[in-house]
C-alpha cells in the first residue's frame, strides 16, 4: 500500500538550532519547510498566554520564577535567546498571538497546553482561538486528558489530540473510550508500533509521534506510515522526505 508522507512539524519552532518558542525558532521552522509547529503554552498573572514549555523561566531565560505569578509587563522584558547562543540575544518569550501573526495560514499549529491554571487556561485558550478565526489549523494536545475534555466540550470546533509517553495496549480504543471526538494521537516515538498506527487510521486518528530526531527513527516513522512528525530539525526531516 502506498503510504501518504508525513508533514513536518517543528517542535518548539526548530529547537535543535534555534531557542525553543522563540519568534526567531518558529520563522526557522517555517524558513526550513516545516508544515506545522508545535509550541508549549503558559498563562501570565494577569491572564496573557505565552509560549514557554517550562512553567518557570530559570531555563530558557535570563529571568527566575514562576510565569503564573509575573506579569506579561515583567516577562517581556527577559531575554530568551542569549542561553542559546549570542546570535539570539534579543529574543523574548512572545505571546501566542504573535506567533500565529508569524505563522501563515493553512500551517498546522499544535498548541500544547501544560497546565489548565484551574481552568483558566482553557478559558483564555479558547477565547483566543474563535476570535483568531483559526481553529481548523490548530490541534490542541496535553498530558492531561480530563483538560483535553474540557476543551472539547467547551468548544466542539476544536480539534484535540491526546499526548502521552505510555505504551497503551491499544491506542485508538483508549481515544475513543474518551465521551468526546479525539482528532489526533500524539504518542512517545519509541511507545508504539505498526499494529497502533494501523488501528488509529482504521479510527481516522491522525498520528504526530514526539520528539524524532534520527535518520533512522525518521524512517520507522515513515514506514508506519503516521500522519506527521514532530522534530527538533525540521529542515533534516524535510530534506530526508525529499
Ligand atoms: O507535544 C510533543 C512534545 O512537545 C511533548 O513533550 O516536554 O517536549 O513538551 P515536551
Ligand atoms: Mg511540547
Amino acid at each position: 500500500m502506498e503510504r501518504q508522507k508525513p508533514i513536518v512539524i517543528g517542535h518548539r519552532g526548530a529547537a535543535g538550532e534555534a531557542p525553543e518558542n522563540t519568534l526567531a525558532s518558529f520563522a526557522l521552522a517555517l524558513e526550513q519547510g516545516a508544515e506545522g509547529i508545535e509550541l508549549d503554552v503558559h498563562i501570565t498573572k494577569d491572564g496573557e498566554i505565552v509560549v514557554c514549555h517550562d512553567p518557570t523561566l530559570e531555563r530558557t531565560t535570563n529571568g527566575a520564577g514562576c510565569i503564573c505569578e509575573m506579569t506579561w509587563d515583567a516577562v517581556k522584558q527577559l531575554d530568551a535567546g542569549a542561553w542559546f547562543s549570542e546570535a539570539f540575544r534579543g529574543e523574548r518569550v512572545p505571546l501566542l498571538r504573535e506567533v500565529f501573526a508569524l505563522v501563515p495560514a493553512g500551517i498546522l499549529i499544535n498548541v500544547e497546553v501544560k497546565h489548565s491554571y484551574e481552568g483558566r487556561m482553557e478559558h483564555a485558550l479558547l477565547d483566543f482561538l474563535r476570535k483568531s478565526g483559526r481553529l481548523e489549523d490548530v490541534v490542541i494536545s496535553s498530558f492531561d486528558h480530563k483538560c483535553i475534555r474540557r476543551i472539547k466540550q467547551a468548544e466542539p470546533a476544536a480539534k484535540v489530540g491526546l499526548l502521552y509517553a505510555a505504551n497503551l495496549l491499544n491506542h485508538a480504543a483508549y481515544a475513543q473510550q474518551m465521551d468526546i471526538d479525539v482528532f489526533s494521537l500524539h504518542p512517545y516515538f519509541h511507545s508504539f508500533d505498526q499494529d497502533d498506527v494501523d488501528g488509529a487510521a482504521a479510527a481516522e486518528l491522525a498520528v504526530y509521534p514526539y520528539t524524532v530526531n534520527r535518520p533512522e527513527d525518521y524512517q520507522r516513522m515513515i514506514d508506519y506510515g503516521v500522519t506527521g512528525i514532530i522534530t527538533d530539525y525540521p529542515g533534516r526531516l524535510a530534506e530526508f522526505l525529499k
